[in-house]
This record gives C-alpha cells, structure tokens and sequence, in this order.
C-alpha cells in the first residue's frame, strides 16, 4: 500500500507538489469513486514516474435547480480507502470556502460546445465544471489531467477551454467502463431499482444497434437516431433528453454521418438521468467502433 497524502489546504498541497520530482497528474472528481474513476486513475498511473493526485470535491456549482446537490453521494473514507488501494499519491479534497473564497464573478464560458446534448438541458452546468476544473488546474498546476470519455461533452469543453486559454496541461481520456450487462459505471447507478436497473442496459443496447446499422452501411444520421429511440422507448425508456449523432470533434450537427462522429444518448430510467455515448470512425464503407475522442 502507498503512503497517501490527504490535503485539504491550498498552500499545502503546492509544498507538498513541489517536493516530488516527475509529472504531476490531476484526476479530478467529485468523489462516490467507482470503476470509471479506477480506470482514469491507472490512465494517471501509468505515466512513468507520476504523481497521482486525486481531487474530491463536490462542485456547488455545477448542479442545476433540478438536481439536490446534498444528496450527491460523499463517502469520503471509502474513498481514501479505494485511492489508497488504486496506488494514488494525493488526495485533495479542499473545503468549498478555499474554492470559492467570495461570490464568484469570474465565469469560463464555453460557448457553443455548452448549448447542446447535456448543456440544452442542464443550464450552467458546464458553466460550473469549466470554472471549477480551470481553479483546480490553476491550484494544483498539473502536468497532465485525465477524465472519462463517458462524459465526453466533458471532456470535449475543457479540451477547448484548455486551448483557447493557453493552460500547460495536456489532457488524457480514460475508456468508459461497463459492468457486465453492457451499463456505464456511474454514481448513479445505485438510485436504480432493480426494474429500472434491468431495462437501463437498453442504453448500451441502442449504441450496440446503432453501430450495426453503421457497419450494414447506414449513413443517414437520422434513421440511425430514429433507431436508437425506438429501441430505448421498447424498453420503457420514453424519456429520452437525447439521442443524437454529432461530430465527435466539436459536437456540430451531422446532415450525413462521416468521419470522427459520436452518438450520445441521455435518458430517465425510473427517475434517474443516465448519459453514455460511443465513438466512431466512418471512413467510406469502413467504420471503426469505439474509438477514444482524443
Ligand atoms: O466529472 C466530474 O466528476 C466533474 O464534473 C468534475 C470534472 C470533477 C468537475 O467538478
């Protein structure tokens, strides 16, 4: 077992960080670790020499009026627990005060990549994440930074806050994790029941049917979403927030489905909102599943 530094002090973490010699890499989270973050962890290990550190924090922020952010899971011990086991260096979980010190006024707007999929239905939730992972990029100044390309409007919204603003980092992706039945690990999985659990793999499913018609040859970005709705609404699943093909460079709209393009879903299985996505490569009548987005 590795020694870990647990930190919940700025000026702390920054003695601490300038101590140790090789890259230092971020995994940012929100903590309730799963697989999924397991997975961006041994992205994170397996730069050589790194320094793994671990954020935890639950950003206020990023919760729009629907969503009770005090009911967003915290389990912290076991998640020094399961850091300490996964080969973590740092935990840093600062206090929301050291985060936000006043009312924040200074905003990171993504524009554009933040109007569709999860930011059309989640209004200022990419606003928060942005402003956040800019705070801890500026606060723990990392080398390297990894998320998981199951968020992948994520993903794609820091990468280009990342550029347009000049940041050192360079971004890794970790694959998405599944369980058995085909389901992206999530921290929402657990507000399933076991109905609403049985007819979520119908999520995975639908990526699995549209990568069939991709491979049959279908390029007609509408059929390929008009499948996938039905698919999911056979299986219960009615409320669907989204089912759309989109460029998997900067999520533009597809009038035919070619080159780097990703199909994200959203959808409310039994009260709970469930996100998943598969990329692809479609190169004339040659198509490349499950390809990382950068
Ligand atoms: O993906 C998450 O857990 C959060 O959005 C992140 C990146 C940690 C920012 O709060």
């Amino acid at each position: 077992v590795v020694p870990l530094d647990v930190i919940a002090e700025i000026p702390r973490l920054r003695e601490t960080l300038s101590h140790h010699r090789g890259p230092v890499v971020l995994v940012p989270t929100m903590g309730a670790l799963h697989a999924g973050h397991r997975a961006c962890i041994d992205e994170a290990r397996s730069v050589d020499d790194a320094t793994v550190v671990v954020s935890i924090f639950v950003n206020p922020t990023q919760f729009d009026r629907g969503e009770d952010l005090r009911t967003y899971p915290r389990e912290f011990e076991l998640d020094l627990e399961r850091c300490r086991e996964w080969g973590c260096s740092v935990v840093f979980a600062p206090a929301e005060r050291d985060v936000y010190p006043s009312p924040q006024r200074v905003w990171v707007e993504v524009e554009g990549l933040t109007d569709v999929l999860c930011g059309a239905h989640r209004p200022g939730h990419f606003r928060g994440v942005a402003t956040v992972v800019a705070k801890l990029f500026h606060i723990v100044d990392p080398d390297i930074a990894v998320f998981g390309q199951k968020d992948a409007q994520q993903a794609l919204v820091i990468r280009e806050m990342v550029r347009q603003l000049g940041m050192r980092v360079s971004l890794r992706l970790a694959r998405t994790v599944r369980e058995g039945d085909g389901l992206a690990v999530s921290s929402r999985n657990v507000h399933l029941d076991p109905d609403a659990r049985r007819r979520a793999t119908a999520i995975h499913g639908a990526l699995a049917l549209a990568a069939r018609r991709l491979r049959e040859g279908e390029r007609d970005p509408r059929r390929v979403e008009a499948d996938v709705t039905a698919h999911l609404a056979a299986a219960g699943i009615a409320e669907v927030d989204y089912a759309e093909m989109r460029s998997a460079e900067d999520l533009s709209p597809l009038g035919r489905i070619d080159g780097r393009v990703i199909l994200a879903i959203a959808a409310h299985v039994g009260g709970v909102r469930l996100i998943d996505n598969a990329a692809f490569e479609v190169r004339g009548g040659d198509v490349i599943e499950d390809i990382t987005i950068f």
